[in-house]
């Protein structure tokens, strides 16, 4: 086809390979969430990353490939179980980390022997990756400390307008990736996300966390104006708030993918409309609801060396 002939989406997509090609970042969407992609192989272009986002340039970053065959050349994969968690999970909301390849960038793996790799199963993503035809190293599309964008709306707020966005529409799992470190005598869980636990334990046996330092399990991961109050019971928590004066939303899912579908644009959302507070449920603690509980409780770490606020904290005493 002739680029006259082409569609509004094609032509975004070949923009977007141009971009990568050049150094240039470009947003795209993944299943879990929008990354901000840069060349995985081009320091210079990673480096843009950490500027962009105003994330310290030691944390490292997942690199997504267009699919499992291309394990090999980022990680190393004998003597673990990556090649069989790959062919049961990819595409889809899973990062493993394995020791590293040599030529991986140390402004990818932030100066560790290890390195994050992940196929999404985003259409879009699969699409780029794809076209580009090699790894493409992003983290979530937000500023450092903020929630994960789940639409391209979220990632020009975050970033500004200058930045390229492919859109795909809302994230159909809305929290990041599940990440399994591999890269040592046993496999441990670095993070609960989109995959759960208990599809990775099937397969691995039981998955103690990992002591990894990463980004994403530090308390605090969210900065709202809206305090966030963690309940189990959302209804009698919002009465007794609504009955001081404050302005109360709730926060629940009709199920646990639609909870995680929901949590991080309705997080923005009570930030917009000006809530005072948000109860937020507590899901059951079991597969998708450990990374909904997980993100939940980060983001009602507040930042200050005070308590979290969950029941019996007042937050109108804040
Ligand atoms: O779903 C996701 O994983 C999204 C989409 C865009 O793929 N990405 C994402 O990236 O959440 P980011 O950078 O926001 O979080 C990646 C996490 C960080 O906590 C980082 O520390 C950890 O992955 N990570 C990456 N490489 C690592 C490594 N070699 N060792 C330990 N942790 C690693
Ligand atoms: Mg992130």
């Amino acid at each position: 086809m002739t680029p006259a002939e082409s569609s509004p989406a094609a032509r975004a997509l070949d923009e977007a390979v141009r971009l990568l090609q050049n150094g240039d970042l470009v947003a795209f969407p993944t299943e879990t969430v929008y990354g901000l992609g840069a060349a995985a192989r081009d320091p210079l272009a990673v480096r843009r990353i950490f500027a962009a986002k105003g994330r310290p340039a030691d944390h490292p970053l997942i690199v997504h490939l267009p699919d499992a065959t291309a394990l090999d050349a980022w990680g190393v994969t004998e003597g673990t179980a990556a090649v069989a968690l790959a062919d049961r999970f990819w595409p889809g909301p899973l990062t493993l980390v394995l020791r590293r390849r040599p030529g991986v960038p140390d402004e990818v793996t932030g100066g560790l022997d290890t390195v994050g790799l992940r196929v999404p199963a985003h259409p879009v993503a699969q699409a780029l990756l794809r076209a580009f035809g090699d790894g493409i190293a992003a983290p979530s599309a937000n500023r450092f400390g903020r929630v994960s964008p789940t639409l391209a709306r979220h990632v020009r707020e975050e970033l500004g307008p200058d930045v390229f966005v492919l859109d795909g529409g809302p994230c159909a799992v809305g929290v990041e990736s599940t990440i399994v470190d591999l890269s040592g005598p046993t496999p441990t869980l670095l993070r609960p996300g989109g995959l759960p636990v208990e599809a990775l334990e099937a397969i691995l046996g039981p998955l103690p966390p990992g002591g990894t330092r990463a980004p994403g399990t530090l308390p605090g991961h969210y900065s709202p104006r809206t305090s966030l109050l963690l309940s189990s019971d959302a209804d009698a928590a919002a009465a007794r708030l609504v009955g001081k004066g404050l302005r109360v939303e709730i926060l629940r899912g009709t199920d646990e993918a639609d909870h995680a579908r929901r949590l991080y644009a309705e997080l923005r959302r009570m930030d917009e409309l000006g809530v005072d507070v948000l109860v937020a449920e507590l899901a059951e603690e079991r597969g998708l609801g450990r990374a909904i509980n997980d993100r939940l409780r980060r983001a009602a770490w507040p930042h200050t060396d005070e308590a979290p606020l969950v029941d019996g904290h007042d937050p109108s005493e804040r």
